[in-house]
């Protein structure tokens, strides 16, 4: 029996490639005018880390993670998000003593046992960003500029901006309590999970999907009624840094995100293209998560986007993706005599800096010039005896098809 990709995996074949080249490239562009350096963390971390750092009451923690021991016995688990990674090497390199704000970025993927559907899967990839070291609502609005300068360069429009501020440490204890005393009364209606919840952390009750739950939580009090004074004023001058690059967003009070780390804003970036997982990036500032990962209080902002998702919504606009390039050269044999030439040739070419291939099989030329034709060649050398007599092969144009014989000396100059 033939053995399958694992539930919720996918490859990404040969012919796919180029979309993701294509995309990466952008991303990497976006972000180095923006001033963030690269950062590769390892793909599984010890399970703690997103325990303490994501929050444990979190769907994420209680039900999602990829969580295994290692020959010792201690708990690993692959990264279901870059975040906490980011920050542990924050602290662990010590990067805040290179500079007081760090700008960093990721690509690559995270693992999630989700239920997989349409544009959710149980690895997928991300690009994301973090600036670490600056309580700045410049900071916060510049995440949410660049994401959307990313997906202006791709061409991706019919996207919607959501916000909303969850508040600090000091506003929100002050909220829940509230929220806690409004749910006292409800909680035998709420399902098994926002009951934990409504103990562990009542914020989440926001983040449920059950039809029940979301009714009870539409007339609970709301967070943005309850901050403080800074973060009311932090969340106001985020919006105006909005408004003066003309960004238009919408306000939602009951958008908390799935993850303990976030104060202050919290933003999500849907796409209409994408059906019922509609989350394109989402993001926040998490002022607290670098000291409760054992760092001094350090401000950060960041957000991650889902690139399967970003590939989706390009290929539902109808966008054209760029097109291949194919190879510059291929070598031809006229006859099974002249592949020792053909292919002494080939690396010839090949050390010249130019990218070339040849047919290793015992094909006809006929058949050789259709398997140059299918890699969009610009030029099939030809490689016959009787040119080789004279130091000579055919040089062909394939979008003119034009013959020439040319010296093989001179072929690398010709090229
Ligand atoms: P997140 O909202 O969980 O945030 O993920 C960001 C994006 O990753 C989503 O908007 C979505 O596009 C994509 N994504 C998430 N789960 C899946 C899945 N199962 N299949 C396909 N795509 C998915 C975070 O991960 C935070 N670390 C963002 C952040 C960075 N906040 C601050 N800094």
């Amino acid at each position: 029996m033939l053995i399958r990709v694992p539930k919720g995996t996918q490859d990404i074949l040969p012919e796919d490639i180029s979309k993701w080249y294509y995309i990466e490239d952008i991303i990497k562009e976006i972000l180095n005018k923006y001033g963030y350096k690269e950062i590769r963390t390892p793909f599984f971390e010890y399970t703690d880390l997103f325990v303490r750092g994501i929050g444990e009451s979190t769907d994420i923690v209680t039900k999602e993670m990829f969580t295994f021991p290692d020959r010792k016995g201690r708990s690993l688990t692959l990264r279901p998000e870059g975040t906490a990674p980011v920050v542990r090497a924050y602290l662990e390199n010590s990067m805040g003593r290179i500079s007081k704000v760090i700008k960093l970025f990721y690509i690559g993927p995270m693992f999630r046992c989700e239920k997989p559907q349409a544009g959710r899967f149980r690895q997928f990839n991300q690009f994301g960003i973090e600036i670490i070291g600056t309580k700045s609502p410049a900071a916060d609005a510049e995440v949410i500029i660049t994401a959307l300068d990313v997906y202006k360069k791709l061409g991706l429009k019919n996207l919607e901006i959501l916000i909303n501020s969850v508040g600090c440490k000091k506003c929100r204890f002050d909220y829940i309590q509230k929220l806690k005393k409004y749910l006292k009364d409800k909680k035998e209606l709420l399902c098994s999970d926002c009951k934990m919840r409504y103990e562990k952390n009542p914020l989440r009750v926001f983040d449920c999907k059950k039809d029940g739950c979301q009714k009870i939580i539409e007339k609970a009090p709301l967070i943005t009624e309850n901050l403080c004074q800074e973060c009311e004023s932090h969340f106001a001058q985020v919006k105006s840094y909005l408004d003066d690059q003309k960004i238009v967003f919408h306000e939602d009070p009951r958008l908390v995100r799935g993850f303990d780390y976030y104060t202050k804003t919290a933003f999500e970036i849907i796409s209409g293209e994408l059906g019922a997982q509609n989350a394109i990036a989402g993001g926040g500032r998490y002022d607290d998560l670098v000291e409760e990962l054992g760092g001094k209080p350090t401000p950060a902002v960041g957000f991650a986007a889902g690139i399967e998702r970003m590939i989706i919504a390009i290929d539902q606009q109808k966008v054209k993706w760029p097109e291949e390039k194919g190879l510059d050269i291929f070598v031809a044999k006229v006859d099974e005599k002249n592949k020792d030439s053909a292919f002494k040739l080939l690396q010839k070419i090949r050390n010249a800096g130019l990218s070339a291939d040849m047919d290793y099989s015992e094909g006809s030329l006929k058949s050789q010039m259709r398997i140059a034709n299918k890699l969009r060649v610009r030029y099939t050398v030809i490689v016959g005896e009787e040119e080789l007599s004279k130091n000579m092969v055919i040089l062909r144009n394939m979008q003119t098809k034009e013959q020439k014989e040319i010296k093989i000396d001179n072929i690398i100059n010709e090229l």
